[in-house]
């Protein structure tokens, strides 16, 4: 169930639309803020909220990747490997955090610290290896640089 505030956040939004449905996308991204993932339950407080059949909210929620479907990490980590990035070195930082951490696309670490999501390009092609640590950017990557990042997220 929403808190209040959280209730009162998205009110705020719909007024910010000619429909209030509109809301929808920014709805969904308060419930995966408050709830951590889009779980049933987040997604029927999200239609219950804007007003949409429950069938609505999930065929919008699953079609895009910055939606999650499943318990995650405290810090989510999504790493690009697509060609330029992977030319650059990115499937070996993918390898990097499978043996130093255990973590494989979709994955979480046992601690609970970590999930990794494998990315498609993240807009930062001249600059790879790139990856994004929750809402922080970061490129140039190597296996250091990653593994002082990482350092940072408790
Ligand atoms: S290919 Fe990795 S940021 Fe574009």
């Amino acid at each position: 169930m929403f808190t209040e505030t959280v209730l009162k956040e998205i009110e705020s939004i719909k007024t910010k639309y000619p429909n209030p449905r509109s809301a929808l996308l920014p709805a969904l991204y308060i419930a995966q803020k408050e709830f951590g993932w889009l779980s049933h339950e987040a997604m029927q407080c999200v239609a219950h909220a804007i007003d949409l059949p429950e069938a609505a909210v999930r065929g919008t929620a699953s079609f895009y990747a910055m939606f999650k479907h499943n318990p995650m990490g405290r810090h989510l980590i999504q790493l690009c490997t697509n060609v330029s990035c992977m030319i650059l070195g990115a499937e070996k930082l993918a390898d990097f955090l499978k043996s130093k951490y255990g973590l494989e696309s979709g994955g979480t670490t046992k601690d609970n610290r970590f999930s990794l999501m494998i990315m498609e390009c993240i807009g930062s092609c001249g600059t790879g290896p790139a990856m994004l640590v929750n809402t922080d950017f970061y490129d140039n990557l190597t296996e250091k640089r990653i593994g002082e990042i990482l350092n940072t997220y408790k």
